[in-house]
């Protein structure tokens, strides 16, 4: 016994990149700890509390005993319910056991890899990107094939495009609309060019919608499976609750798709998480049916439009920097370029000189740029531009 030991990491541990944002956040969370006054634009969630009739939902469900396990899918009312909605608002014609209840919109992601590729299998990318979904194929043995995209072209990926990067071994493409970290929103011509290159290809399209509903300036939010049938045979919708009901810790999130591909989810949660959290699904229902919840979404929109603006007139007046205006989500993917600074440097330099915290756009494989949410009180968001726009300007 004794001496040095090797301690058993498997290797696909190896593979996956840790998490920047974690980093930086806790570094941030430190500084707060010490007494300073950090201004944090690194938040991934809405600052709301969940409405209360949800949380009246759960609560209720606990009265009433549902503690116990449940169907790995998922409560059939909820599925039932998810599947009315997919329909009505999203024109995607889903039966309810075609859809199942994960553990948040990230793992009906994961639990897709698992279910769909195999090693050596390609999964198309447009970069920037949301940062979990290379790390999610890389663990299912995948190869994430990462598409650049340009600010110019509002970091959306053109069909022609994706056409160039399909090889015989592509079998799926991610499609993320409303876009984080870009807020970029796909239009309806958009979208039909692409699905024509996915049916031409045979390709299968996971479209993960988990911002659908935080849109700004008229924007209109579409699946791309709602556009024809043959599309849709090869749409698989990724959501959750998070971001719309301001519940990212309940952890309710879904996939709908084909029977097949559900089924083998299913499995593979079976022996993994088995169900979602039995009384957090009965939240998510009075979430998806109660019409309360339309006037506390339109209360989170008025106050992320009202901060979007306010970001976008000040970014405006720094000659250093510049963004797309986004149409979706609340983020801000702010080029940072003409500082001559990576975008790490410029976020570990802007919280440690000027205590405002970012995201560095490398964690989303964009080196030019920093990511900055608006899930923050006005107050922040005036006092920590004025401090980015300071650091900008002497940069
Ligand atoms: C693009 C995108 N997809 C999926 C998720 C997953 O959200 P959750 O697992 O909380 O439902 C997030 C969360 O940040 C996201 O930004």
């Amino acid at each position: 016994m004794g001496g040095s030991r090797q301690i058993p990491i498997a290797n696909r541990v190896g593979e996956v990149t840790p998490s920047l944002t974690l980093e930086i956040s806790a570094k941030a969370k430190a500084m707060k700890a010490d007494g300073l006054d950090v201004c944090s634009f690194s938040a991934g969630e809405p600052d709301f509390d969940t409405p209360r009739h949800v949380v009246e939902a759960a609560k209720q469900a606990l009265d009433d005993g549902q503690t116990r396990y449940g169907p790995a899918a998922g409560e059939p009312k909820l599925r039932n319910a998810i599947a009315q909605k997919l329909h009505t608002e999203n024109n995607l014609p889903y039966s309810a056991n075609q859809v199942i209840i994960t553990n948040g919109g990230k793992y009906s992601l994961f639990t897709l890899m698992q279910a769909m590729i195999n090693p050596g299998d390609e999964v198309i990318i447009p970069s920037p990107y949301w940062l979990s979904y290379p790390e999610m194929v890389k663990l299912a043995g995948g190869i994430p094939v990462i598409v650049p995209t340009a600010a110019a072209q509002q970091y959306k990926i053109t069909a022609s495009q994706l056409q160039h990067y399909i090889t015989p071994n592509s079998k799926l493409f991610i499609l993320n609309s409303p876009t984080n970290p870009t807020g970029a929103v796909y239009s309806r011509e958009e979208l039909t060019a692409l699905a024509e290159v996915i049916v031409n290809n045979d390709l299968f399209v996971v479209a993960d919608e988990i911002y659908e509903k935080i849109l700004y300036d008229q924007a209109e939010h579409i699946s791309i499976g709602s556009l024809n049938s043959e599309i849709f045979e090869r749409t698989l919708v990724s959501n959750g609750l998070a971001k719309t009901f301001a519940m990212t810790g309940w952890r309710v999130g879904y996939l709908a798709g084909n029977e097949e591909i559900v089924k083998a989810m299913t499995t593979i949660q079976s022996h993994s998480t088995s169900n979602v959290c039995t009384f957090a699904q009965y939240g998510a229902i009075a979430a998806l049916e109660n019409p309360l919840s339309e006037k506390a979404i339109d209360e989170m929109l008025a106050a992320f439009t009202q901060r979007r603006q306010v970001m976008l007139d000040v970014l405006s007046s720094v000659p250093q920097l510049s963004c797309p205006t986004p149409y979706g989500a609340f983020y801000l993917f702010v080029d940072i370029s003409e500082t001559g600074k990576t975008s790490l440097e410029f976020a570990n330099q802007l919280l440690e000189e000027k205590q405002v915290a970012t995201v560095p756009g490398i964690a989303f494989g964009n080196d030019n740029c920093i990511r900055l949410s608006y899930a923050t009180d006005m107050t922040t968001i005036k006092n920590g531009l004025e401090r980015l726009a300071k650091f900008a300007q002497n940069s």
